[in-house]
C-alpha cells in the first residue's frame, strides 16, 4: 500500500483505490486532441496529490493501486481483487470511507458488483464506498478528473446523519447508489450519470434518500465474492433484425454457463432462437432476458411466456445483468456444496428485488 501523506495506517483515513480509467489518463496533444488518449497511465497516489490541499480539513489520505486499466478490460479477477479490497477496508477500525477511481466505460458492471457483494457490509460497518472517474484524461485543459475525485472524497467523509452509509458513484457534482449508475453517452462529461437517478452533492434530496434506505432495507446479505477462477462464464447475446440461430448454437459445444438476452423492446428474442434457446436449456445453461433499448424494465412473461427457468431482469440492463447472473450462479454454487438447496433464480430474484430509485 502507498501513503501519498506518510501518516500511519492506523491513522483514521479513507482510503482511496486505483483501477486507472480515464481520470488516470494522459493524451500525448492534450490542447489539440484531448480525446485522443491512453486510460490508466497516472498512478492514484498522483492523482490523490492533486488534490490534498483542498480535501475537507482533518481529512487523511492513504491511497492504494489495485491495477491501472482501461476499464474495458476488467476481468474477473479485477473484480475479485477489488472485491476483496473493499470488503477488508470496510472491515478495518482505521479506514473511515473508500474511494474507488475508476474507468467509467465498465463502472457500470462494477458498480452492481460492489452493492451485491459488500453493500450489506458497507451499511453494518457504517462506512461509504463511493465510486469516481472521467471523461477527460488527467491533462486535458479542463480535465473533470480532479473535481470528480474532490466530490467523491468530500461526500465519503460527510457526517453519516446527512447520508447513510452504503455503495455510491459521484460523478460531475451529482450522486447516485453506484448500481444505478450507467454510461449512456460516448462522450458527454455527465455520461456514467445519463438516466441515473441523481441529487445534487451539495443539497442532498429527502426524497432520493428515502430511496437509498428502502435499498439498504431490502438487501439483508452479501453473495459472496467469486474466487478469481470461480467465475462462471456467462456472455451477452443481442437480438436484433436477421438474427440468426447459429448465435446461440455456435455455443452449445462451449463451457458457457448463461447467456443474457439483450431483446428488442420489452425484451423479446428473434423468433429463430426458440428452439436452439430451448435446447440451450436443456444443457443447464441459465438464461435471463433483459432489454438492448438500455432502460425500462423487463418482467417475467412479458409480452410472451417465458420458458420455465428463464428470468426476466427487471431493472437490469444487460451488463448488469451479466454481473448479477455470474454471481447468483456461484452463490446457488456455494450454497448447494453447504448443503442449501437454493438455485442461482433465488440469488437473482434478490438482486431484481432491490428497489429503483426514480
Ligand atoms: C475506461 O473506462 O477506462 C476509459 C473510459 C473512461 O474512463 O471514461
Amino acid at each position: 500500500m502507498t501513503s501519498n501523506s506518510g501518516i500511519s495506517e492506523n491513522t483514521p483515513h479513507l482510503l482511496v483505490l486505483g483501477m486507472g480509467g480515464t481520470i488516470a489518463g494522459l493524451a500525448p496533444n492534450p490542447e489539440e486532441s484531448p480525446l485522443q488518449y491512453e486510460a490508466g497511465q497516472v498512478g492514484v497516489d498522483a492523482l490523490v496529490a492533486q488534490v490534498q490541499s483542498v480535501v475537507p480539513a482533518g481529512v487523511k489520505l492513504v491511497s492504494r493501486q489495485l491495477v491501472n486499466i482501461n476499464s474495458r478490460n476488467l476481468t474477473d479477477a479485477h473484480l475479485t481483487a477489488l472485491g476483496l479490497a473493499v470488503s477488508e477496508a470496510l472491515l478495518d477500525a482505521s479506514v473511515r470511507g473508500i474511494v474507488i477511481t475508476h474507468g467509467t466505460d465498465t463502472i457500470e458492471e462494477t458498480g452492481l458488483f460492489l452493492q451485491t457483494t459488500c453493500g450489506k457490509l458497507a451499511q453494518t460497518q457504517s462506512k461509504r464506498v463511493i465510486l469516481t472517474g472521467a471523461m477527460l484524461p488527467s491533462n486535458a485543459p479542463r480535465a473533470d478528473g480532479p473535481v470528480n475525485l474532490l466530490d467523491a472524497l468530500r461526500w465519503a467523509s460527510m457526517p453519516m446523519d446527512n447520508c447513510p452509509s452504503g455503495i455510491y458513484a459521484v460523478i460531475c457534482g451529482r450522486v447516485c447508489l453506484a448500481m444505478d449508475l450507467a454510461k449512456r453517452h460516448a462522450t458527454a462529461l455527465n455520461a456514467p450519470l445519463q438516466n441515473a437517478p441523481s441529487s445534487s452533492v451539495s443539497l442532498i434530496n429527502p426524497s432520493w434518500l428515502s430511496g437509498v434506505k428502502a435499498v439498504q432495507a431490502v438487501w439483508n446479505e452479501d453473495l459472496p465474492i467469486p474466487g478469481e477462477d470461480e467465475w462462471p462464464w456467462v456472455e451477452i447475446l443481442t437480438s436484433h433484425a436477421g438474427a440468426r440461430p447459429e448465435t446461440i448454437t455456435h455455443w452449445l459445444s462451449s463451457a458457457v454457463q448463461g447467456f443474457v438476452l439483450a431483446g428488442s423492446g420489452q425484451g423479446g428474442f428473434h423468433d429463430d432462437w426458440i428452439k436452439p434457446l430451448d435446447q440451450a436449456m436443456v444443457q443447464g445453461i441459465a438464461l435471463v432476458r433483459t432489454t438492448r433499448t438500455g432502460a425500462g424494465t423487463t418482467l417475467h412473461n412479458i409480452p410472451e411466456l417465458d420458458a420455465p427457468g428463464c428470468c426476466a431482469s427487471g431493472a437490469l440492463t444487460a451488463p448488469r445483468a451479466r454481473i448479477a447472473l455470474q454471481l447468483a450462479l456461484n452463490a446457488a454454487k456455494q450454497a448447494n456444496k453447504a448443503g442449501k438447496p437454493l438455485t442461482w433464480q433465488d440469488f437473482f430474484a434478490k438482486i431484481t428485488d432491490l428497489p429503483e430509485i426514480r
